[in-house]
């Protein structure tokens, strides 16, 4: 088998991955190898359909503040935040904010030059930094940029990875084959880092790209790195309906209104004072609670939905601020925003959870970091504000980025190649390339979706929960009997499926266990049996550890040095 030896790899290109990779060149002045490994090609990761903004204290002069920000951050997350970790973002994020200004991002500006900046839901000053509501894409074409003017950078273009290989707890390697070719290869580093995303691809109704299936999450568990905190998964209150296209929550932020069939502002009921801008966990809340309550509409796929007017912005602020989504809205749905309002509903957006962390990334294991939604530091809590994400791929590629240099840069010998693991791994492909049983792996996956989206939701209680973690666990079983149509190694897409069901099946047994275990209501987490929130028992992180007889849940404090909980009214 092939290995490839290199002195830091990334796993993943979106935001985090390439804001890593670009620290890893600067720290190293492009001494060190990098290398950067990405399912997909390295400009098409997810990052780039990040719409509204990235937050950040730019005018203090104007009253913003990093204590404002941290503290609508804490709270927002129904204080499952580690406050050391959100004041540690809250100082560094105006920083990259400024990187990225230099690097060549196109912010929008204010007639007098500064950066402009909007209001995005639970922040109490306009902070969400923005380049019109493409602010991902333009920002990964900086990074991207920037990266070129660097040699020494290989990359692994639609390449997937299948196995970490740690050894005495250190990081020893990386199984993956070449989508294109069909070659099978063991990625050797001193450095790994995680910036593969999060897992809300095991939702039906979700803003995610298809390639993004949480590959690095479940490849860090089953190396024997906890997931943290992973039945809090964020749903995004204004999903398309009915294709689960973000439209950005800047829409609101300029102006924009969510009516009930009544042609009501139905968060008049809700939360009253901050309306549309209230943090998505209350507002998702708001409107499944109208749909059920039968004061919504019904698309003719089925789905209920509420409607986001933005008539009363006018064409000038909706073509300048939201050209995005007005096009998206013209041609997936045949609706000018300008004229008429937009069928939306809660779309699973956002795993708060992921790989443990500490503050600088560092997993338990040495020589692996995780950054950006596949990590958890814990910056979220139970729910994460909109504009905090972006921010966070930035603040943490760059940590891990410059940590991963530096362990990097000194001398250390690498474990022996695990070669034999690496063999173990191709064998397994090979099986279930050969697979010749009953079952639909593509069946299975619509299954777990719809399992997921009825079951695992916004709302949530003891006995649909029982339910789904018995389904899934049935499904994993039917996984065992699957045929695959192509038996190829080259551009295999049914295997790469195959392969993403299995990590989706295995994320889908976390999040519920998870969740099951978290009697109480917090943040993106609601159950109908649990209404409250209970801080006696369940200020803790989840932390699921992989055991051969399945996962182990054990609980580990939150970091509460400022603020302590309070109730949470907007
Ligand atoms: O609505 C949005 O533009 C999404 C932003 C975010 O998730 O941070």
């Amino acid at each position: 088998m092939q290995t490839y030896t290199h002195d830091v790899l990334i796993l993943g290109s979106g935001l985090a991955g390439l804001r890593a990779a670009l620290e890893v060149l600067r720290a190293s002045r492009g001494d060190l190898d990098l290398a950067i490994l990405s399912k997909g090609q390295l400009m098409r990761a997810h990052s780039v359909c990040a719409e509204g903004g990235t937050g950040a204290v730019l005018h203090p002069e104007e009253g913003d503040s990093l204590d404002l920000h941290a503290w609508d951050t804490v709270k927002g997350s129904d204080f499952l935040a580690d406050q050391d970790v959100v004041m540690r973002f809250v100082e560094a994020a105006p920083r990259e904010i400024l990187h990225l200004d230099h690097w060549g991002t196109p912010w929008s500006r204010r007639q007098d030059g500064r950066l402009d900046q909007r209001a995005f839901g639970g922040h109490t000053f306009p902070r969400a930094t923005f380049a019109a509501d493409k602010t991902g894409f333009f920002e990964m074409q900086a990074l991207y940029d920037t990266i070129q003017q660097y040699r020494s950078v290989a990359r692994y273009e639609e390449w997937m990875a299948t196995r970490m290989i740690v050894q005495d707890g250190v990081f020893a390697g990386l199984t993956a084959w070449d989508l294109k070719t069909g070659e099978f290869a063991l990625l050797r580093a001193k450095a790994l880092i995680i910036a593969t995303g999060g897992c809300c691809r095991l939702y039906g109704f979700t803003t995610y790209s298809h390639a993004v299936t949480g590959d690095g999450m479940i490849m860090a568990y089953r190396a024997g790195i906890p997931l943290k905190d992973m039945e809090f998964v964020q749903f995004h209150p204004t999903g398309l309906v009915p294709s689960g296209i973000l439209i950005t929550e800047a829409a609101r932020g300029e102006g924009g209104h969510l009516m009930n069939r009544d042609r009501r502002r139905f968060l008049e009921d809700y939360a009253a004072k901050m309306m549309e801008l209230a943090p998505r966990d209350i507002i998702s809340r708001a409107e499944m609670t109208e749909i059920e309550a039968g004061r919504g509409f019904v698309h003719p796929s089925g789905l209920g939905y509420v409607e986001l007017d933005l008539t009363h912005l006018g064409r000038d602020r909706i073509n300048e601020r939201l050209p995005l989504i007005r096009e998206v809205a013209i041609k997936f749905n045949g609706i000018d925003p300008i004229d008429g309002p937009l069928p939306v509903r809660p779309a699973a957006h956002y795993s708060m959870g992921g790989i443990s962390a500490d503050i600088n990334g560092q997993t338990p294991v040495a020589g692996i970091w995780a950054a950006g939604e596949a990590a958890c530091m814990s910056l979220h809590g139970a729910n994460r504000l909109g504009t905090n994400s972006t921010a966070e791929c930035l603040v943490w590629g760059a940590i891990t980025g410059r940590e991963a240099a530096l362990w990097a840069s000194r001398e250390r010998a690498l474990p022996d190649p695990p070669l034999s693991e690496a063999a173990e791994e191709q064998a397994r492909l090979a099986g279930l390339l050969a697979a010749r049983g009953p079952e639909n792996h593509h069946q299975i996956r619509a299954r777990l979706r719809h399992l997921m989206d009825e079951k695992v939701g916004v709302y949530r209680d003891a006995q649909g929960l029982a339910d789904a973690l018995g389904e899934v666990r049935e499904l994993r079983d039917r996984m065992s009997r699957i045929h695959l149509d192509d038996r190829s190694w080259v551009y295999n897409t049914d295997l790469t499926a195959a392969v993403e069901v299995q990590n989706l099946l295995d994320l889908a047994e976390l999040v519920i266990m998870g969740a099951l275990e978290r009697k109480e209501s917090r943040g993106g987490h609601a159950r109908r049996d649990y209404p409250d929130r209970d801080d006696e028992r369940h200020l803790v992180h989840t932390q699921a550890t992989y055991s051969e007889t399945g996962p182990q849940l054990a609980y580990t404090p939150v970091a509460i040095t400022t603020w302590k909980p309070v109730e949470r009214k907007y």
